[in-house]
């Protein structure tokens, strides 16, 4: 019998590897509690909260978790069925008015997760007869929904209009639909996204323009939409993506756009209507959630102080930090086993923050992604980066 298993033999040599030299497995970290948006329980021990996306701290909302209780009790805990079938609520049709009026947009579709959201609009919009110019440091659910939409994938360095443009010329005469994907701000490093540019090179070249702001939507531009609302291109992007899960701290995705096309999206998304609808608890605590996230524009100044904070402590400590002050901040170290070294005493320390290794870092090298939330106070921040520099010392990174 053919070893259904053999195909991962490379996979489980790495992760013997790392898991032989780590005290801890890094992809088994468990948070036993949280205590507040910033603190939880890790191996017994209240730990600094510096490796989450909940970046408005909304997770822990007060306002989010009474409308949660209050539908569960009054309208049940799930609706069993696809949006299609019998899975379409009032609360689902409210949420999508609701974002649509947020973006100014005419148009939404709430997906039940941020990654289907991706899967269903790039697999809809494009087929094998289009196009797809992907930024090279997309997410994985960009690069799923590409592999879904059967498109051709012409990937662009990251963040570089001079490499997409090049590539837009290349297929002047290329019959099918062009879409160029891009993040608002990338989850691993932190980089802004030059979306105005990127709307300048697709106005020029009949191109449409996808951008996702899943970790941006609620942490950047006045009102929060993201960083098209900061960069003033809003007007040139077509589809605009994100998700539940970082600032507004629940769960499920969505898309918004003027393009009235997408009203058969609903009938041909097949991440939208093969999997079941987000159950109405979460509805509500998202609506309220944007409530807080409305009525409380200080806490993006907060964010962006707090960014800032964290960005200059970790370089001034003399660790390797990216150029954009952003909620996230990448430490980029040198090898696999100093970054697992380096990870594991972070945590011993009370700081948690993310490890993330190659291949899904960019440039091949070991990050620490760090993130910080309009929560944390000055002292908070103070401290991860005074425990950083002490264990940058002993590992002389
Ligand atoms: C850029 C980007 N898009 C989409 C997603 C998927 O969102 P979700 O985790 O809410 O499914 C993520 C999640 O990390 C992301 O970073």
């Amino acid at each position: 019998m053919i070893d259904i298993f053999a195909k991962h033999a490379a996979l489980r040599t790495a992760y013997e590897g790392l898991t032989a030299v780590s005290p801890r497995n890094p992809f088994e970290v468990v948070i036993e509690r949280p205590l507040s948006a910033t603190v939880g329980l890790i191996e017994g021990r209240e730990t600094l909260l510096f490796g989450t996306n909940n970046y408005l701290g909304l997770s822990q909302s007060s306002r989010a978790a009474e409308a949660a209780i209050e539908t569960a009790r009054t309208m049940g805990v799930g609706t069993t069925g696809s949006r299609i079938a019998n899975g379409t609520f009032g609360l689902h049709q409210r949420l999508e008015k609701r974002l649509a009026s947020f973006f100014g947009r005419k148009h939404c579709m709430v997906f039940s997760t941020g990654y289907q959201a991706n899967l269903g609009t790039i697999s809809a919009l494009v087929n094998k007869d289009d196009v797809l110019l992907l930024d090279a440091d997309s997410h994985a659910s960009i690069y799923d929904g590409a592999k879904l939409s059967g498109a051709q994938v012409i990937r662009f360095r990251h963040n570089d209009p001079v490499d997409l443009e090049k590539r837009l010329a290349r297929l002047k005469d290329h019959p099918g639909a062009k879409l160029i994907i891009a993040e608002g701000i990338y989850s691993m490093t932190g980089n802004v996204a030059p979306l105005d540019k990127f709307v300048d090179i697709k106005t020029r070249h009949g191109a449409y323009l996808m951008a996702d702001e899943a970790h941006s939507f609620g942490v950047l531009g006045e009102h929060g939409r993201g960083v098209a609302e900061m960069q003033g291109c809003e007007d040139g992007i077509d589809f605009i993506v994100g998700t539940f899960s970082k600032s507004l701290g629940t769960v499920g995705g969505y898309c918004v756009t003027d393009h009235d096309g997408v009203d058969l999206m609903r009938l041909c998304s097949r991440p939208y209507m093969f999997t079941a609808s987000l159950p109405p608890e979460i509805i509500a605590a998202t609506l309220a959630a944007l409530d807080d996230m409305e009525a409380r524009p200080e806490l993006r100044v907060k964010l962006q102080e707090n960014a800032a904070r964290l960005h200059a402590g970790l370089k001034a400590a003399g660790l390797q930090t990216g150029e954009h002050v952003s909620p996230v901040v990448a430490v980029t170290l040198e090898n696999i086993p100093q970054a697992v070294g380096f990870w594991n005493a972070l945590l011993e320390n009370g700081v948690y923050v993310n490890l993330s290794l190659p291949p899904a870092t960019p440039d091949n090298r070991p990050l620490l992604r760090c993130s910080v939330m309009a929560a944390h106070s000055a002292e908070e921040i103070d401290k991860a980066t005074a425990v950083f520099k002490a264990v940058a010392e002993h590992f002389q990174a």
